[in-house]
């Protein structure tokens, strides 16, 4: 494997609800991480996992993720930009392509963690995949009146890993300004080109309630 993965874990998981950081809480008995940790080290390419759990769990997150796979683990920080900053800073040298995965995204198939790292791999600097987005999308202003529909043909979602050349993401990262919610987001500001690869609908980002309980759901039927 020539592909090191930053799995920021270290949010608080707020729009879940009660009980717990996200990435421990609990999805067909396992932690929402131990899900991602063991997809990604199923992924032929990865070599290096580093993980940025709550400052509070550091030790928690080694013991629990030892009998998952050989990972590094950092105390992440207040916003996810820093935590994926926290992870990239205890990258050991080596990998030249690095993924950025929230462990979130507990049911991301290996398959997807493999075709993001071979694009990088084929010569592209910024790899995220998407999804087309479903639903007609308007933007409102004040009163939440409409002010306009967007044209959804030229939208996509976009999910994780978002794949890097690892000198890009670090040159982003060392620029890097007001936090934003990913990476490609800063590379973008950089003026490198990002390019998409299909992402997949097991890559969904478990948000709200709904999300874990769908989650748990594919999990049973073969997620
Ligand atoms: N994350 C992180 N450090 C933070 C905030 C978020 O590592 N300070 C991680 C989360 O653990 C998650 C990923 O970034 O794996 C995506 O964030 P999100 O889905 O927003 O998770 P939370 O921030 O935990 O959820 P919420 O915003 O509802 O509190
Ligand atoms: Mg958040």
């Amino acid at each position: 494997g020539d592909v090191a993965v930053l799995v920021p874990a270290a949010g608080a998981g707020v729009r879940l609800g009660p009980g717990g950081p996200k990435a421990l809480r609990l999805l067909g008995g396992e932690p929402l991480l131990v899900h991602a940790v063991r997809r990604l080290a199923a992924a032929p390419s990865v070599h290096t996992i580093v993980v940025a759990a709550p400052a509070a769990e550091v030790t928690a997150v080694r013991d629990l993720l030892a009998p998952v796979a050989p990972v590094t683990v950092v105390p992440g920080g207040a916003e996810r930009q820093a935590s994926v900053a926290a992870a990239l800073a205890a990258v050991p040298a080596g990998p030249e392509i690095v993924l950025v995965h929230d462990a979130a995204r507990a049911l991301t198939p290996s398959d997807l963690v493999e075709s993001v790292a071979a694009a990088v791999r084929a010569g592209r600097d910024a790899v995220i995949p998407v999804l087309p987005v479903v639903d007609t999308i308007k933007e409102v202003g004040v009163d939440e009146v409409v002010l306009g529909t967007v044209d959804r043909s030229a939208l996509r979602a976009v999910q994780t890993p978002q794949g890097f050349r690892r000198a890009v993401l670090t040159a982003a990262h060392a620029a890097a300004g007001d936090p934003l919610t990913d990476d490609a987001g800063l590379v973008e500001k950089q003026g490198v080109p990002v390019s998409c690869v299909p992402g997949s609908e097991y890559a969904l980002k478990i948000t709200r309630p709904f999300d874990l309980a769908l989650a748990e759901h594919l999990l049973v039927t073969g997620g």
